[in-house]
């Protein structure tokens, strides 16, 4: 029974567990038709106060986002009290303003957005109309879930997959209304909006822990299948490598001068290694750029520039934002992606899809690894098209990468030492990483697992910069981790076992990923991670495994919450 006249809300700010004892204790009324909103305050503390949703008379809204012009629109507003210091609260009043005029909730909506600068998903309800819900898009994600005489409203599938796996992608600037009879989409313009229904190929228990204590834990033990599944049916009838979602011509792939890799954290982490492989395979240039610094650099980009993005959601703003950036110059953009029908993939010219499944842990794992696969199937499809390699040595990677999903499950089952080692680390104040070549990224990327889910300070570096500055840091029982390059690339090899060599001396505690038989490398060793035996490029595949259970058991030996770390946000949907 919907509600008439008012409306009722509760909100709390922290767990949601917060939220479940306030409506335990002031139960909500009947309704069928109901709005929420967990945020990652960008305005304000995180408060009751701040939290949604926001409040307006008869008016609620939720935003995700971040509304730029709000200082100007409160001083529009006059007389208005507001509750809250949160961007958000602006577009509650102006709403209610629009409706008090006599406007129905979607052009209400409509005169809203026409106001608003910057990223923002509205979903407003209006207490005179109670069986609407009515809800708008600009830079920030929405997608609309159908159910059997119901509808879903949400930023990504994952919230509604529990009651149905049909979908509906909404475009940018576009405004969706719910009623009882059905779904109308239209632009903020006010034109009718063409729609794409699509089905997800994942259900509930995907999302589901199985067992593990955390999503994480899960998510980095099912990286051998997920490597594998993102390798699947990438093989025409002549055993040529081929990328069916890459809708880009191989003439047009021919023609590339140089490439850009844009990303945002872990999947950074992935384009700094791709860089590697790509530029080896393929001898084009190849850059890699944060996406937040991109596009205020004024990067030198033409018709002739493959732009690569990379990103586990597809939703990330600042990676969004640098496609946008490219595409404006005439670059081509090619997105990496793990999310069927989210934004970037659409706003790019192909896309190479990862198939991971859902990634719940806020620390990026099978997204990584997923993300590496995919980097090198490009890289490879690249070589082909453009006659870099021959078919056979083609062949060959790929027969390797066949056999990373096996090479992955042996350091998964070794993990009772990384176990034992984050037991007693567990008052480490300081850890670092170093690496070179590939080892690199996989240094950074062990750290950034550290500081995203322990809360401790951890760094890494390229073991050949070690003697610039940062052995300075190296002080008694200081836990160094260094990935040692497989043996046969001796010349880089020997110069790393030089550097645990040099930190060791100073007394630091050395943590090393190298090869079984690696005899030198032991020698200088406390802690010795064995390796597989795997070609150099690849190597971070294997590599990052321990990295990850490392930061994924010291975070909870610590008692840290590993899948929602403070302060982050899986996917960050403002710049
Ligand atoms: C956030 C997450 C990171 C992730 C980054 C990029 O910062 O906390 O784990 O690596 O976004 O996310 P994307 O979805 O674009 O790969």
């Amino acid at each position: 029974m919907p509600v008439e006249g008012a409306i009722e809300w509760r909100k709390r700010a922290g767990k949601i567990s917060n939220l479940e004892e306030e409506i335990a204790a002031r139960p909500l009324p009947p309704t069928s038709v109901a709005i929420g909103h967990t945020r990652w305050a960008t305005h304000g503390a995180p408060t009751d106060q701040n939290s949604h949703p926001h409040v307006a008379g008869r008016v609620a809204i939720v935003h995700n986002g971040i509304i730029e012009n709000h200082d100007q629109l409160r001083a529009e507003l006059g007389e208005v009290e507001f509750a809250s210091e949160t961007d958000s609260e602006v577009a509650a009043h102006l709403m209610l303003r629009e409706v008090e005029s006599g406007k129905g909730l979607v052009d209400a909506m409509r005169a809203v957005v026409a106001k608003l600068e910057g990223a923002f998903t509205l979903v407003a309800v209006d207490a005179q109309d109670p069986d609407r819900i009515v809800a708008a898009r600009r830079n920030s994600p929405l997608v609309v879930g159908v159910g059997s005489n119901e509808y879903f409203l949400a930023s990504d599938v994952a919230a509604f997959i529990a009651y149905t796996r049909d979908a509906i992608e909404l475009g940018q600037d576009q405004i969706v209304e719910l009623t009882r009879d059905g779904v109308n989409v239209t632009t903020f313009d006010g034109a009718p909006a063409e729609t794409k229904s699509f089905h997800v190929d994942w259900d509930l228990e995907a999302a589901q822990k199985q067992g593990f204590d955390w999503y994480m834990r899960k998510e980095i033990f099912e990286q051998p299948k997920a490597v594998s599944d993102t390798l699947l049916g990438r093989l025409n009838d002549k055993g040529e490598l081929q990328l069916d979602e890459l809708r880009m011509s191989p003439e047009l792939l021919r023609r590339v001068n140089k490439i850009v890799i844009v990303a945002c954290g872990t999947a950074f982490y992935a384009g700094l290694v791709a860089k590697y492989a790509i530029e080896h395979w393929t001898r084009i240039p190849c850059e890699v750029e944060l996406a937040s610094e991109f596009r205020y650099r004024d990067p030198i980009i033409d018709p002739m520039t493959l732009v690569v993005t990379i990103s586990q959601s597809g939703e990330t703003a600042d990676t969004l934002m640098a496609i946008r950036h490219a595409r404006e110059q005439h670059a081509k953009v090619i997105a990496i992606c793990n999310t069927n029908g989210a934004t970037i993939p659409r706003e790019s010219d192909a896309v190479i899809y990862t198939h991971a499944g859902p990634e719940i842990g806020v620390a990026s794992t099978k997204g990584f690894t997923t993300q590496l696969v995919a980097c090198y199937l490009l890289g490879l499809y690249l070589a082909q098209v453009r006659g870099m390699k021959y078919g056979d040595e083609i062949a060959a990677l790929l027969a390797e990468l066949e056999r990373m999903p096996e090479a992955i499950q042996k350091m998964l089952d070794a993990k009772s030492t990384v176990y034992d080692l984050a037991e007693e680390l567990v008052d480490a104040t300081s850890v670092l990483f170093l690496g070179r070549h590939v080892g690199y990224p996989s240094a950074l990327e062990g750290a950034l697992k550290l500081k995203e889910l322990a809360y401790i300070h951890a760094e890494g570096f390229a073991a050949g910069e070690l003697k610039h500055g940062p052995i300075a840091l190296i002080s008694q029982d200081l836990p160094v981790f260094v990935v040692v390059p497989p043996k046969g690339r001796d010349q880089l090899r020997d110069k790393v076992i030089s550097n645990i060599a040099e930190v060791r001396a100073r007394g630091a505690r050395t943590i090393v990923l190298a090869e079984a038989d690696d005899e030198e490398a032991r020698a200088v060793t406390d802690t010795l991670i064995e390796l597989p035996k795997v070609s150099t490029l690849l190597q971070p595949m294997v590599a990052i495994i321990p990295l990850q259970l490392f930061a994924c058991e010291l975070a909870t030996v610590k008692g840290h919450d590993v899948d929602q770390p403070r302060n982050l946000a899986k996917s960050v949907t403002v710049e």
